[in-house]
């Protein structure tokens, strides 16, 4: 294949690079977007090394200590660039009700004119925005190479720090190019910081733009991301391809792309199941999909974590629904993260991260709130975030956190000592239960179990959360997040129920053994204000009477929102949570109820458009037997 010479730049694609969409695509950006160089990654660890010394060249990596931190890195973004920007995401559909009410939307045409085009006069968003920078073309699969769930993406980007999360969080390298070969479709994924470099003008350690777009075509499903250097926004396998886009192919094909963790779970006689679950950001996905169950009353049991954040499930011939990761490594919150909330995960951070956001030791390592709880304390002196000395005294003043509230470790799933043996499985594994989970501090109860799937689907839908750190906004206020999929679902949220609901009829063509669907929540806070519901380890004894009512061993009871626990159906050995206490984890308040159903019906009028008539039926029976 030749490389044609764009405005001087040789395209200079590998031999191994024999896809001609893909050239003739990376043709054309290079031409709109005007870098200095282009740069095929190989994904190879010395190129990873390499362009490592790279951004710490430049200042925008702290190497860590290498006797604390092997191989591992610090990064802080500008202040103004470190979570999702919700407000700037756009899902432009040719039609706005296919975007639906919860997306922004603009016509493909207008927003082509603003990034591509340019349109009276005004220059295009994307016209020379990588002047002065390098051009990295980052080749992935989400997805195990070559699975039949698997697709494949190649993001363009200006920002190196990209390149090296990429390698980290997808399969990428050279090997896509054998998987793409000569005619394989990938989905084109266009980023920059939107900071061209004029000559002699220095690099700042963070370039990034006030202005920010991040734009998904879902018909051409093409993803543009402007502006932004910061993960979600940038990292476009992960939210903008493995959620936004693959919702729509999953609608048009059949299958399901959830933010859900995937975890194994194996009883002490080696019987093992699977459960995929949904939280809303920065929920706890990341602890639950890594959990290590309690020592007393659980020897034997076992949790193994084949996702931590994104499943695609895709219904079997043999009936069953199959999930994998489509990710391959974790984007994780740093705060809260220790030895006492998860283990597993801080000995995942050992070696070989890339921190993001958090804070700098003396001695060269980094901290977050939360890890004075491993026995240290609090430190007496770091650097925060934003590079300004951090003492517990400034802290107690002004109330600074050292690390931001979404300061992210970028880690390969293989440092995970509870990696399942089946993670990197072609074909998925079968899907026992799907749980979903909002952050409530009332009204919800600790877990319940849907009747039917549409009932299922109900409590999925309808699923409310206090809002967190992971996107720029307010935190604390319930919003409605259906699915937890509220910012990541590419088309209009009332279809997608449909789709959720036509799984049924899908499967029951198959002779079906669809995967039961719970609900729960482990944010229930007493009078004191004070979490009532241990959580974390403590959530396998839910766990548990999840997968004895998938047994059939536990009979549970009915109550007004589906089945739940007796008190005596869950192990508490080694945990003294009294009935009293559970009660409180577990009542239906009825004034709250009533509340929450007039919120159902916000929902419900918001998404009236398409909005599934069998939803409105079961609201009307939970709300029969709640409020009465
Ligand atoms: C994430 C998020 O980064 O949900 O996973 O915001
Ligand atoms: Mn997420």
């Amino acid at each position: 294949m030749n490389s044609p010479v764009i405005q001087g730049i040789n395209l200079n694609a590998p031999s191994y690079v024999k896809n001609a969409r893909l050239i003739a695509w990376v043709a054309d950006m290079v031409a709109l977007t005007k870098p200095d160089a282009i740069y095929w990654c190989d994904g190879s660890e010395q190129e990873y090394q390499r362009l490592c010394q790279q951004l710490v060249d430049a200042g925008t990596f702290k190497r860590l200590n290498p006797a604390k931190r092997p191989n591992s890195f610090l990064a802080c973004s500008d202040p103004s660039d470190v979570a999702r920007v919700e407000d700037r995401t756009y899902i432009c559909s040719e039609l706005k009700e296919n975007a639906g009410p919860t997306n922004n939307w603009m016509a493909p045409a207008d927003m082509r004119a603003l990034l591509q085009t340019g349109k009276d006069g005004e220059k295009a968003l994307f016209d020379g925005c990588m002047k002065g920078r390098t051009m990295y073309v980052v080749p992935f699969s989400m997805g195990p190479l070559g699975s039949h769930i698997a697709h494949i993406g190649i993001e363009l980007s200006d920002s190196p720090y990209v390149a090296v999360n990429q390698r980290i969080m997808t399969r990428m390298g050279k090997a896509v190019y054998d998987v793409l070969g000569v005619n394989g479709a990938f989905v084109p994924c266009v980023h920059t910081v939107g900071a061209p470099l004029h000559a002699g003008q220095a690099d700042v350690k963070w370039p990034c733009n006030k202005t920010k777009y991040i734009v998904h075509y879902p018909e051409t499903r093409e993803i543009w991301s402007y502006g932004s250097g910061y993960g979600g926004n940038a990292l476009l396998g992960k939210k903008c391809f493995a959620l936004r886009i693959a919702s729509n192919m999953g609608r048009d094909q059949g299958w399901l792309a959830e933010h859900m963790l995937i975890l194994g779970v194996t009883n002490p006689l080696g019987k093992k199941y699977h459960v995929a679950a949904a939280f809303p950001s920065a929920c706890g996905k990341t602890n639950f999909s890594m959990l290590v169950p309690p020592e007393a009353g659980f020897a034997g049991w076992k949790v193994t974590t084949i996702g931590d954040d994104i499943a695609w499930v895709k219904p079997h011939a043999d009936g069953k629904m199959y999930a994998i990761n489509p990710e391959a490594g974790y984007f994780g919150v740093a705060p809260g993260t220790n030895m006492h909330t998860n283990p597993n995960c801080m000995r995942s951070l050992d070696k070989n991260v890339i921190f993001t956001n958090v804070a700098l030791t003396d001695d060269g390592d980094v901290w977050w709130e939360g890890m004075e709880k491993d026995g240290g304390g609090l430190p007496n002196h770091l650097i925060d975030w934003q590079g300004k000395d951090w003492t517990p005294a400034i802290a107690k003043e002004t109330g600074a956190k050292a690390a931001h509230p979404n300061s992210r470790f970028t880690v390969a799933a293989t440092n995970n000592p509870a990696l399942d043996p089946e993670w990197d499985n072609p074909n998925g594994v079968a899907i026992d239960a799907f749980i979903f989970g909002g952050r409530r501090s009332t009204t919800v109860p600790l877990v319940t179990e849907a009747r039917t799937w549409m009932e299922g689907v109900y409590m999925a839908a309808t699923m409310g959360s206090e809002t967190t750190a992971a996107a720029v906004g307010q935190m604390g206020v319930v919003r409605r997040d259906p699915f937890a999929m509220l910012p990541f679902c590419g088309y209009n949220m009332s279809d997608y129920f449909q789709h959720w609901l036509d799984m049924e009829h899908k499967l029951e063509e198959t002779g079906h053994t669809l995967p039961k669907i719970f609900c729960v929540n482990w944010f229930r806070k007493g009078d004191d204000g004070k979490f009532v519901w241990p959580g974390y380890g403590d959530n396998m004894r839910v766990l548990k009477w999840i997968i004895d009512r998938v047994e059939g061993t536990a009979a549970g009871t009915p109550t007004g929102f589906g089945i739940a626990p007796a008190y005596a159906e869950i192990n508490w050995t080694g945990l003294d949570f009294s009935q009293a206490q559970f009660d409180s984890v577990t009542s239906l308040d009825k004034g709250a109820w009533a509340q929450e159903f007039a919120l159902h019906s916000e929902l419900f009028t918001q998404l009236a458009y398409h909005l599934p008539k069998e939803l409105v039926a079961i609201k009307a029976q939970f709300e029969k037997s709640l409020t009465r």
